[in-house]
């Protein structure tokens, strides 16, 4: 197939590029627009393949979306292009509605133009993947699991602006009969995170010396998959998925963030000791909670297991410690973020009145 992945130089669509390049015979056309949180060097050498290419497009952008397609002929869509980061989504929801929302609708539009002048067989065959998040779920207390028929009841305008892609997607299917399959998975880590996010973040700052950020008591529960293991997922839903379904995928991996956060300190203590060997979790910092900050996220990954055949290979101990290593061996990587892009600062508490807090 020829696939056209959006959002390719983030850290799940390069790992999503990664796997295809290495693991499939898969032709690769990489969309992004490259903002902030996107980087190719992420991808290494992928035109050694002789199997990729990469268009810096804006997705809301219709004229150069519809132009991709015609010139580059998919069967396939892989979306990911997104806003990402909760925190960010607080500050300026705007950046949110227009990529999530109104470029989700820009690629959906091209892509049934697209598939309707397709001939029956590949017509039928064109898959549109839109990759999502457990997110648009809400939030749990302690106990229950999300499933796909959960109701979505997100919280911040990240997850909303989510569901509502998610809801575009459906509309598409059942409408216009557009071949679509959604997935919503848990909280990712691994290699290339952008260091806004809670993992890369707690390594970076214990590299640094810094206070190690925990947002309120520090007892809200995620799950964890390791990035590697959704990119093998998110390829079984696209080759395998039913057109129509949505697939939840986890890492059945539940912590609380202090538990993570100490963890990565208990890790840094060993392969990379401070000065003095005064342990990392002297530098843990208890700060003001986020505004609307979900609880609980846990995920019923049974039907992908039941269906596609689909279980994490790496189990969430085994995957922080090669996460912290790789972030040991990689300061070229992301010292240049950290000096030019972001160096760590507080995020998501502007405009938020002191009573609007949950
Ligand atoms: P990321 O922030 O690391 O990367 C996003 C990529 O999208 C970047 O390369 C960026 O340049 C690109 N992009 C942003 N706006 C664009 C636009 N208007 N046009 C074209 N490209 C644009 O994100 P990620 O963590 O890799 O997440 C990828 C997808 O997976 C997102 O849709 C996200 O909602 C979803 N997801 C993420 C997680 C997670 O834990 N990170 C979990 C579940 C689902
Ligand atoms: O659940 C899937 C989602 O996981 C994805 O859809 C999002 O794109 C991805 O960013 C992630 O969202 P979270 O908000 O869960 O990830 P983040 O790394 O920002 O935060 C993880 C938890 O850690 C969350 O409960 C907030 C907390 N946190 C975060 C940061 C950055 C802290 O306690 N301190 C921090 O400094």
């Amino acid at each position: 197939m020829k696939i056209l992945v959006t959002g390719g130089a983030g850290f799940i669509g390069s790992a999503v590029i990664r796997h295809l390049l290495a693991a499939t015979d898969h032709h690769v056309v990489n969309v992004d627009k490259l903002t902030y949180a996107a980087d190719l060097r992420s991808l290494g050498t992928p035109e050694a393949s002789g199997r990729y290419s990469f268009e810096q497009i804006d997705i809301c952008d219709a004229p150069a979306i519809r132009a991709a397609f015609e010139r580059h002929a998919p069967d396939a869509i892989m979306h990911l292009a997104a806003e990402s980061h909760v925190d960010r989504s607080i500050d300026g929801p705007g950046e949110f509605v227009r990529t999530n929302i109104l470029g989700t609708y820009v690629l959906l539009d091209a892509a049934l133009a697209y598939w309707r002048g397709l001939e029956p067989e590949r017509a039928s065959a064109f898959r549109f993947h839109h990759i999502s998040t457990d997110e648009v779920f809400g939030e749990l207390d302690a106990t229950g699991l999300f499933t796909e028929e959960t109701p979505y009841d997100p919280s911040s305008p990240y997850s909303a602006s989510k569901a509502s892609s998610d809801h575009l997607v459906r509309a598409w299917h059942r409408t216009y009969k557009l071949p679509t399959v959604v997935s919503n998975c848990s909280n990712n880590y691994g290699p290339y995170q952008f260091p806004e996010k809670l993992i890369p973040l707690t390594i970076l700052n214990c590299l640094a010396g810094k206070p190690l950020p925990v947002y309120g008591t520090g007892t809200n529960v995620r799950d964890w998959l390791f990035v590697e293991d959704h990119a093998t997922a998110l390829v079984r839903v696209l080759t395998e998925g039913k057109v129509g379904e949505s697939y939840n995928i986890g890492g059945n991996s539940e912590r609380t963030n202090i538990a993570v956060v100490e963890t990565i300190c208990r890790t840094m203590d060993r392969l990379h000791p401070r000065a003095g060997g005064a342990p990392h979790a002297e530098l843990i910092t208890f700060v003001r909670d986020r505004p609307g900050h979900d609880f609980r996220y846990a995920i019923d990954a049974s039907k992908i297991k039941r269906e596609l055949g689909f279980e994490p290979s790496v189990d969430f101990d085994t995957g922080l410690e090669r996460t912290v290593a790789w972030y040991l061996a990689n300061e070229d990587w992301w010292r240049p973020l950290v000096e030019r892009q972001y160096g760590g600062e507080r995020l998501g508490l502007s405009g938020v009145r002191e009573t609007a807090k949950k």
